[in-house]
């Protein structure tokens, strides 16, 4: 339920369907059929692959596929065994379960690996990164973001660490395909003698410098991870892998993956095993999507270009990358208003409250015009810290603990990154089959916002 038509201290904010009336959008039409924010992008050889599972009778978690796609994987990230699952949350569960046995051993069947331990985690991300910790009996404490590649900080992570020593375990996503700071990220947490699991989930193909090397993203951690969900940069419709260059952990996360089976004629079990390998099925629309890759990045790419000149003449800009160290693969173009050009804007849990003021904006403000013109953008991804059901869990900024960071009687409120990128920025319609000339539309729509 959301309060569009409420007066609001003299002004009023709008109705979405009023974005059509109201004269500063004047000219411009709704587009006939929707511009998603990221849809799946067929080219025909998925449904071929598909088709020979079906003829073939490799309608399971075994096939053809599934062996093309793991082999073909693991090449392209260059990593020696990748693991098909049933999504990249599997993968980042079963990534999280291994590195928590490696720090502490095998659980009893009904706990968690986590229990009783605490798990430093992005903030900034979707929250399948993160809720493995708590399928596992962890808590998660989470990390500040930084400015420059809006994802977590180094040194919100390095005073975590002052803070939480015993900490052992990092899950670090990079939000958008934007890689973050990993050589940094990785040297503390050596220094710490802490693992990493990383999420390229949102980043297949992006590329990071490491050591004057390049590398993918999906080799930076000691367990890592990668989604074919329906919005990424290349799909199954689902699914998603674990990738690694150790074969025990390559077998172990096939055998939890199948329900853990032991080496008896009958179904025999000395762990907890999951339902979590991908189908043949599924695999046969990735195997089909693979060639494309590259051409989906290089689309996306150019959509990035497309925003960050249509909209320099504005009070906002594009999301941020590190261009010595890394190369994005663009999954999401977003923008992040001024400080000083925002609007009045408020969110409540479900609900929210914007002004229009000339010369200004707000994120809700432009989805909603957008939104009215039949075109889909979102909100940045709530930080996890901001979440109702992690509010009581720990996080850390730069400053050191970031609960309870302001004082009545003291001026300066601290920092709180992820809340302003939260508050001042919001994802682009993104889609790899949008036009310049569809694109141009919504570049307009968002000058007209700030009219
Ligand atoms: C950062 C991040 N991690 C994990 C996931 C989970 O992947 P899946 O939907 O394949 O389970 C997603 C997206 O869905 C994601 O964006």
């Amino acid at each position: 339920m959301f309060y569009r038509n409420i007066t609001w201290k003299g002004s009023y904010t709008k109705q979405m369907n009023n974005f059509l009336t109201d004269p500063r959008f004047a000219g411009i039409e709704p587009f006939k059929t929707k511009i998603w924010l990221s849809s799946p992008t067929m080219h025909g050889e998925e449904q071929r692959y598909v088709n020979d599972a079906i003829q073939t009778n490799w309608v399971s978690t075994v096939g053809e596929n599934i062996n093309v796609v793991e082999r073909q994987f693991a090449e392209y990230i260059g990593c020696k065994y990748a693991v098909a699952l049933s999504c990249g949350t599997a993968a980042l569960h079963l990534a999280t379960k291994l590195a928590s046995e490696a720090l502490y051993g095998q659980a009893q069947p009904n706990r968690g690996t986590l229990q009783g331990h605490r798990v430093f985690c992005s903030d900034v991300t979707f929250d399948a990164s993160i809720n493995p910790v708590a399928y596992e009996d962890g808590e998660a404490v989470f990390i500040d973001t930084e400015y420059d590649t809006w994802n977590m900080s180094p040194d919100a992570l390095e005073k975590a660490f002052d803070l939480y020593p015993e900490v052992r375990l990092v899950v670090v996503a990079h939000l958008y395909g934007t890689p973050g700071k990993m050589a940094e990220i990785r040297n503390i947490c050596k220094k710490h003698g802490a693992l990493i699991v990383e999420d390229a989930a949102e980043s297949l193909g992006a590329k990071y410098k490491l050591d004057g090397q390049w590398v993918e993203t999906g080799t930076l951690g000691a367990y890592n991870a990668i989604s074919f969900n329906g919005n990424k940069i290349i799909t199954g419709s689902a699914g998603g892998m674990f990738l690694t260059d150790s074969k025990e952990d390559a077998e172990k996360v096939r055998k939890w993956s199948t329900q853990s089976r032991e080496a008896a004629p009958w179904y025999q079990h000395e762990e907890i095993g999951y339902n979590y390998r991908m189908s043949n099925i599924i695999a046969g629309i990735i195997r089909g999507q693979i060639p494309y890759l590259e051409e989906h990045i290089g689309q996306k790419k150019a959509i990035w270009e497309r925003y960050e000149k249509g909209l320099a003449d504005l009070p906002v800009k594009m999301n941020p990358w590190d261009r010595e160290n890394s190369i994005p693969n663009f999954w999401l173009s977003c923008m992040i208003i001024d400080e000083d050009a925002m609007a009045p804007m408020v969110r409540g849990e479900q609900d929210y409250l914007y002004r229009s003021e000339s010369g200004k904006s707000s994120p809700q403000e432009i989805l909603d015009a957008v939104t009215a013109f039949n075109a889909e953008g979102r909100p940045i991804w709530k930080p996890m810290h901001m979440q109702p059901i992690y509010r009581t869990s720990p996080f850390v900024t730069v400053e050191g603990n970031g609960r309870g960071r302001t004082n009545a009687y003291i001026k300066g409120s601290g920092v709180d990154v992820g809340a302003d990128i939260f508050r001042r920025g919001l994802c682009l319609p993104s889609d790899n089959k949008m036009t310049p000339e569809q694109q141009n539309r919504i570049i307009e729509i968002i000058h007209r916002c700030f009219r």
